[in-house]
């Protein structure tokens, strides 16, 4: 599997980096520009009930839109860190250190992994609040669809715009590091 891993990303370097970028820009574009561009023009509809159904649609678009290149992030994220080495540089094969420098590269690797992590589990909770949401305006519950798609909005996005730009800043410094 490990010489599988190494192998699809020597012959395909330049189209596992593209697709592991492309990957971030629509997730943490995407969020950027509903969280700054279409909340604020949604706001703006008059109508509570109008307001709050466009609002989860525009949602269920976003997530919708964003879920392949979540999958296409993860998987482009393991063919790096196991095809650039980084463990093998850091550790002998029996898990002992050899360099220092090159283990410090590689738990920056391992925090990356932690955000792609929380910035999924977060992503799924949206959706189902989302859900929640959905359901509730059905019912013509306004005050439960307004909690649900206001924590999305003022806490849950931003959340997860901030750690993408994070994971970014990491990409650089990683792609420098070596
Ligand atoms: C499983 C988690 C992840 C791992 C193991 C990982 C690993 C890496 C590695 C090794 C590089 C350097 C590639 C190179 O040297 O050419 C990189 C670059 C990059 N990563 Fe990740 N990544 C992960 C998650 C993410 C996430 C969640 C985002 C943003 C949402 C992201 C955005 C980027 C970007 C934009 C670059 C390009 C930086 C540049 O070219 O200077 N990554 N990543």
């Amino acid at each position: 599997m490990k010489e599988f891993l190494i192998e699809t990303f020597a012959h395909h370097r330049t189209l596992i980096v593209f697709l592991h970028i492309i990957s971030a820009v629509i997730w943490v574009g995407g969020m950027i520009a509903i969280r700054f561009a279409a909340h604020q023009s949604l706001s703006m509809i008059a109508d509570p009930k109008i307001r709050l159904e466009r609002a989860a649609h525009t949602l269920k678009r976003l997530f919708a839109l964003v879920t392949p290149f979540v999958l296409t992030l993860i998987i482009t994220a393991v063919l790096m860190a196991v095809g650039l080495g980084f463990r093998a540089a850091a550790m002998d094969a029996t898990g002992h250190v050899i360099d220092e420098y090159a283990m410090s590269v590689y738990n920056t690797v391992h925090i990356k992994e932690a955000i792609w992590l929380i910035m999924t589990l977060n992503l799924a909770a949206m959706m189902f609040r989302r859900r929640k949401a959905e359901l509730a305006l059905h019912e013509g519950n306004l005050e439960e669809a307004k909690e649900a798609l206001g924590l999305i909005a003022k806490t849950m996005v931003p959340v997860n715009i901030a750690l993408g730009v994070t994971a970014i800043f990491i990409g650089v410094v990683l792609r420098n590091a070596y």
